[in-house]
């Protein structure tokens, strides 16, 4: 009841009597204290309102709704008790604090927010002291659970968009922090602030992942669940990954017959659609393009095409792709001449494959010699390497040089080599001439080196010919070659220092003949000889010329025997008219001729002695045989062959006609004419002869003419034969002739004996037979006591030469040269090669070949 009442003095009369807490100062003027505290609640949570420390006499608590003036009474105690307001139903489940005038607030509603005022009274009964405490209570919400908004869950890269954290609950300030989780796991804070909303501009790819929201406020903090956001973008451009990966400066590069994968990878979202090209045109579909055995027409771009067919956007990337391929074959080496023959140049060569192959000379040989990049000869220096080798490095014959090829489509090198050697035999050299004797050739050669030499000619005069390999003819119009000096053949090798030569000296041809003047019988065959002095091989032809000037053939006047040394002509059947004269041999060859002539004497055999029928005379009646008798007027023996019997009709005997043998030969011969009948006797011992078969009726003429083969001497005085004698004669003159007939027979066997036997009896020959015809009858050649009148004395003595041998016929054009004293080797003469169309004819040269 009292409290009921202080609370209502409280409310009329603010001056009280009520004391406060031991803070308060209480003034002595009596003014009344105020007091202003802040507290804070959560909703639905407990808080405790203070007033003061210690516990007034009486109190009254009230409450002030924010927004309004009114004060209202929630509890007081006046001593008599607490009193419970039934406003204070309102404020949560409001109880006092035991022994104190301290109230607990439970189950805090938003409703108890506002201004609590404690009005405390301290020393009623003594000096009464007021104070009256300000609570200021705040009633705070919790956020709730806020829940994340998104503008679009799928941007588009490069889009703008906003988040918003939605919150139904919750006092301010309100604190948001958006997390940003990726697909791994990572958390991030992905932006902060007092705003709910945010906007994100220029969305990416990084952005797209779990997103949530963190809102909080001085109680507490909520986070929301997680949103995911699905950033769309690309394709980007494509990059492409070659396996096995090889890279050039063209590009990408590929050995051929290898798997070559090509992958391609655009990023995008959603996933690219991949297209393959090649050179433009599609090939495949799909991220990997595999090309199992690649071959080298594969070669060219491939491109690949991304496309993201959500955003309908595509990007590409090309590549160049060269599948690499070696040459054929294996690399090929050679060695030529260089710097005139002086040098060595190796070549070594694979051409084709790509890349081109590269190549190399062994170490050794780039030490010595000198690399060229031969550039002139091939668009490609690196399918051709030379080497230049320089004189002093070259001095081993048969050396081996190689060079190693590689290519990085091959697995192991391959290597070729050539190897550089001197020909091994000395230059050759010989001369020939052209069918029609137009030209000269002068060959020389020198084969089998490699590289092969260089061969050329230096001649008399400007006559040469300047270097070409292995062999070199040289060709001299016919007649214009000079016989004065050598022509030299050089032959050089670059492995040689030297320059080797060889020379041929032309000589003319010079002809010989045993006799210069040859003289015979007639009627004997005579052999006339013509040779050439050296052996030349091969030798012009030799050609004889007879008496007339006339090109002699094989023919029943001549026989020519022809050797290539010699030409010997035999005339036949020698006459003293038609066969004596001037025979001429010739030959000739490029250098010059020569002729020489032989003079053929055909003499008459000499005239036998007259001889004179001695005695004429039938042996017997019947006058049909004749004894015929003679003698020789110079009774030397010899000389003559042998004596023509002639007899002739020359009259009928009248009344003998009936008895006369009626033959044939008679009746022919009264018919005929006066001639004679010849009876040739071949025996020039014989000096009688019995005529036969004689016509009785008939008157003959008889004469003896002596013969000397065929000079017929002077026929003797014609005798007609006496009638015979007695019938007793015969056998008288028969004894006789018979003792005659042995002495001749003697006679002729000593004559035989003296004429085998001449040289042994020089002197019986010579009386018996004399000086002038001391040959015998078959020897048809040379009398050896002979001398051709009218010539000028010394025939054989010949153009200054005074030989006692053959005779010498010197060459028209040229005197005779010999061989050039630096000739080493004797003559050598050689055919033309075999097989050449343009058969040579021969000619006669001395050829000396010298090496050096
Ligand atoms: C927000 O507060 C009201 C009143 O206090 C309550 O009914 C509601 O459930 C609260 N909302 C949330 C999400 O807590
Ligand atoms: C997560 O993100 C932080 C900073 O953004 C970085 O340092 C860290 O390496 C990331 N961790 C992983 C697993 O990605
Ligand atoms: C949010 O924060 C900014 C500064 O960070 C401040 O200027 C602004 O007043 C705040 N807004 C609210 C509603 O608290
Ligand atoms: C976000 O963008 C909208 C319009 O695009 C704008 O009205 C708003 O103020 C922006 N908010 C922030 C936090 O920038
Ligand atoms: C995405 O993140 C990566 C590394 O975290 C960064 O290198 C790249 O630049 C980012 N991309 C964009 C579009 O920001
Ligand atoms: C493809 O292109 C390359 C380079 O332009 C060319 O060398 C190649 O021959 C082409 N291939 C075909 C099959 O056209
Ligand atoms: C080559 O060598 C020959 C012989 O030694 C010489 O006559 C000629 O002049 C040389 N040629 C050159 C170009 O040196
Ligand atoms: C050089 O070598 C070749 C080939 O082996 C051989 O035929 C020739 O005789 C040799 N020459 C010399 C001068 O050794
Ligand atoms: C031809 O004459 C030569 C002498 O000039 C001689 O050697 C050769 O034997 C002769 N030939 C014949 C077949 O008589
Ligand atoms: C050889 O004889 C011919 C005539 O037959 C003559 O013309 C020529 O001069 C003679 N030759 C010599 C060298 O005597
Ligand atoms: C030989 O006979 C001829 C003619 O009958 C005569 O002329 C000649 O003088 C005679 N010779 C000799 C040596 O008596
Ligand atoms: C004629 O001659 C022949 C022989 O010659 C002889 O036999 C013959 O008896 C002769 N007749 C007469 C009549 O003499």
């Amino acid at each position: 009841m009292v409290a009921k009442l202080l609370g209502l003095a409280f409310l009329f009369l603010p001056v009280s009597l009520v004391t406060c807490a031991t803070h308060v100062q209480i003034k002595s003027n009596w003014e009344v204290v105020y007091q202003d505290i802040s507290v804070y609640g959560v909703v639905g949570k407990a808080v405790i309102l203070e007033c003061g420390t210690t516990l007034p006499d009486m109190y009254i608590w009230s409450f002030t709704k924010p927004g309004t003036e009114a004060i209202k009474a929630v509890v007081y105690d006046l001593g008599k008790g607490t009193r419970i307001q039934k406003l204070a139903v309102t404020l949560g489940q409001l109880t006092v604090i035991s022994n104190s005038a301290a109230v607990s607030i439970e189950n805090l509603p938003v409703a108890a927010q506002g201004l609590f005022t404690c009005q405390a009274f301290y020393d009623i009964e003594q000096e009464p002291k007021v104070v009256y405490h300000y609570v200021h209570l705040t009633v705070r919400v919790p956020v709730s659970k806020p829940y994340l908004l998104m503008s679009d869950v799928s941007p588009v890269e490069g889009s703008t968009m906003w988040m918003r954290c939605n919150l139904e609950n919750g006092t301010g300030p309100i604190q948001y922090v958006w997390q940003h989780e990726t697909r791994t796991g990572n958390i991030s804070t992905f932006a902060q602030g007092n705003t709910s909303l945010i906007n994100v501009t220029d969305v990416n790819r990084n952005h797209t992942g779990w997103f949530r929201c963190v809102a909080s406020n001085n109680v507490n903090s909520e986070r929301s669940n997680r949103l995911w956001l699905d950033t769309i973008f690309g394709p980007d451009i494509p990059q492409i990954d070659v396996t096995p990966y090889s890279m050039t400066e063209r590009g990408y590069s590929a050995l051929e017959r290898e798997t070559v994968a090509l992958l391609c990878q655009a990023q995008s979202n959603p996933a690219s659609q991949y297209v393959w090209f090649y050179n433009n045109s599609q090939v495949y579909t799909g991220p990997q393009l595999t090309i199992t055995k690649i071959l080298r027409m594969h070669t060219g771009d491939y491109a690949c095409l991304a496309q993201n067919t959500y955003l309908n956007t595509r990007s590409r990337k090309t590549i160049s792709l060269t599948v690499y391929y070696p040459p054929d074959g294996s690399p090929s080496c050679s060695v030529q001449p260089a710097l005139n023959h002086t040098s060595l140049r190796l070549l070594c060569s694979w051409p084709g494959g790509f890349p081109s192959a590269s190549l190399h000379w062994s170490e050794d040989l780039k030490r010595l010699g000198q690399e060229e990049a031969d550039t002139r000869q091939q668009p490609n220096p690196l399918t051709n390497t030379a080497i230049l080798l320089p004189a002093d490095g070259l001095t081993s014959n048969n050396s081996l040089f190689s060079c190693m090829g590689s290519h990085p489509a091959l697995k192991q090198s391959i290597a070729c080599s050539t190897r550089s050697y001197v020909p091994p035999a000395e230059p050759v050299c010989f001369a020939y001439v052209t069918n029609n004797k137009q030209y000269l050739m002068l060959s020389c050669s020198w084969d089998g080196g490699a590289p092969k030499a260089l061969v050329w000619w230096e001649g008399p005069g400007d006559q040469g010919k300047g270097g070409e390999e292995n062999s070199n003819i040289l060709i001299l119009r016919y007649g214009t070659a000079r016989s004065e000096k050598p022509y030299t053949c050089h032959a050089k090798h670059p492995l040689l220092v030297q320059t080797k030569t060889c020379r041929l000296t032309l000589e003319a041809p010079v002809l010989l003949t045993q006799r210069r003047v040859v003289s015979v019988y007639e009627g004997s065959d005579v052999q006339l000889t013509c040779n050439l002095r050296a052996n030349y091989l091969p030798v012009s032809e030799i050609t004889w010329f007879n008496n007339q000037g006339a090109d002699t053939h094989d023919t029943s006047k001549y026989k020519l025997l022809r050797t290539s040394a010699w030409a010997n002509l035999t005339v036949r059947d020698t006459d003293e008219t038609g066969d004596s004269g001037e025979y001429r041999c010739t030959t000739s060859n490029a250098v010059g001729g020569t002729e020489i002539n032989v003079t053929l004497v055909v003499k008459r055999h000499p005239m036998p002695p007259n001889a004179t029928l001695i005695n004429a005379m039938y042996n017997s009646r019947q006058r049909i045989e004749v004894e015929l008798e003679w003698q020789v007027q110079s009774e030397e023996p010899g000389g003559w062959t042998g004596f023509l019997l002639e007899h002739r009709w020359v009259s009928e005997r009248p009344g003998r006609r009936g008895s006369s043998n009626d033959s044939k030969d008679e009746a022919e011969d009264r018919i005929g004419p006066p001639v004679w009948s010849h009876n040739f006797i071949q025996d020039p011992d014989v000096r009688s002869h019995t005529v036969l078969r004689l016509t009785p009726t008939t008157t003959y003429q008889f004469r003896v003419t002596p013969v000397n083969h065929r000079t017929i001497g002077h026929p003797s005085a014609p005798k007609t034969p006496a009638e015979p004698r007695s019938n007793m004669y015969p056998a008288v003159i028969g004894a006789a002739i018979g003792g005659m007939l042995f002495a001749a027979l003697l006679t002729a066997l000593l004559l035989v004996y003296v004429i085998r036997n001449r040289n042994n009896n020089p002197r019986l020959h010579d009386m018996l037979f004399g000086l002038q015809h001391s040959q015998s009858r078959e020897n048809i050649n040379f009398p050896e006591d002979d001398v051709v009148g009218g010539s000028e004395g010394g025939i054989e003595e010949i153009g200054g030469f005074s030989s006692p041998g053959p005779t010498m016929a010197l060459p028209r054009a040229a005197s005779p040269l010999t061989a050039s004293p630096m000739s080493a080797t004797p003559s050598a003469s050689q055919g033309p090669p075999p097989g050449d169309d343009n058969e040579p004819v021969s000619v006669t040269i001395t050829v000396n070949a010298t090496g050096s």
